[in-house]
């Protein structure tokens, strides 16, 4: 078994990043410059959000975060999304997901302009993704894709069970993963909670998506020897050993599944730090989707 190394290739990715920074910066052009809204207090979006605002500082992008009480109206962030796609100085911006149930997630990342759309969540970048045009594609599942192809793994031709149908991860990662493109070609399976003999079907796959949010799901006897398994999964646990009093786990049992696949993603360290690089190439891209 190998590892699939998010964090090292996402590392990789934001030392290339920030050679493109500099490179601007001596040409006199604008640095990219993110900004993360976040409403509430929910532990694992502010861990990702300051992790995206950690890496803005580390690649030499500008950032800003702005932070809602769980009490915000649906008008007031609309409000902020409108004032964001017109303030010339942010190239892009995000909505951190989930957001409170008074809050309607699809008007507001509607309200979001598609050029400035670096989640890749607006539906005419997820319109343009389905038809291979340019656009900023969804940032998990671009990083699921930029980790297979950094590290070699073939997925022409192969079979891909995708577990899990979320709007965000498991049904653009099922068309990215189909296309017709490298990485892609795959014939993909998108599995869900009414999926019949989903055991079956996934012991029967290459390559292994699980993005249900389940920890632990995916156990050595669903996996074919030598399949490629990526973990989308990042569930808090109680784990009274950490000084946080929780941990992270992911959607496969990693110890006895690493026995039998070929490479694996570990977590924390896998897809996660992908994700957060994903961003960052999409936030680089808006300054030429803009003319910046
Ligand atoms: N919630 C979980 N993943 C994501 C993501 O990639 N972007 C945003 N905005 N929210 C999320």
């Amino acid at each position: 078994m190998q590892l699939l190394d998010g964090k090292a290739t996402a590392q990789d990715i934001r030392e290339e990043l920030r050679v493109a920074v500099e490179q601007r910066k001596s040409n006199g052009q604008k640095v990219p410059h993110l900004a993360a809204v976040l409403v509430g207090n929910d532990g694992g979006s502010l861990t990702y959000v300051n992790a995206k605002v950690k890496a803005c500082e580390q690649i030499g992008f500008d950032s800003s975060l702005i932070r809602y009480e769980d009490s915000v109206t649906e008008d007031e962030l609309l409000a902020k999304v409108h004032e964001l796609n017109n303030d010339d100085e942010i190239d892009g911006f995000i909505v951190q997901l989930p957001l409170p149930e008074h809050i309607d997630e699809l008007k507001v990342t509607q309200a979001i302009d598609p050029l400035k759309d670096v989640d890749g969540f607006h539906p005419e970048n997820l319109g343009k993704m389905v038809l291979n045009l340019p656009c900023f594609l969804p940032a998990t599942p671009a990083g699921i894709l930029e980790l297979l192809k950094r590290n070699n793994i073939e997925t022409e031709g192969k079979d891909c069970v995708v577990i899990g149908r979320s709007n965000i991860v498991g049904t653009p990662l099922s068309i990215m993963l189909g296309r017709s493109s490298n990485p892609g070609n795959c014939t993909v399976t998108l599995t869900h909670s009414r999926t019949k003999n989903l055991k079956e079907k996934v012991s029967q796959a290459d390559i292994i998506i699980a993005a249900i949010g389940k920890p632990g799901f995916v156990t050595a006897d669903m996996v074919k020897e030598g399949a490629v398994v990526v973990d989308v999964g990042t569930t808090r646990v109680p784990d009274s050993t950490k000084k946080s009093g929780w941990a992270l786990k992911g959607d496969v049992k990693f110890d006895e599944v690493a026995e039998k696949c070929s490479f694996i993603t570990p977590v924390p360290g896998g897809v996660g730090p992908m994700t957060i690089a994903s961003l960052m190439i999409n936030t680089l891209r808006s300054m030429d989707l803009r003319g910046k």
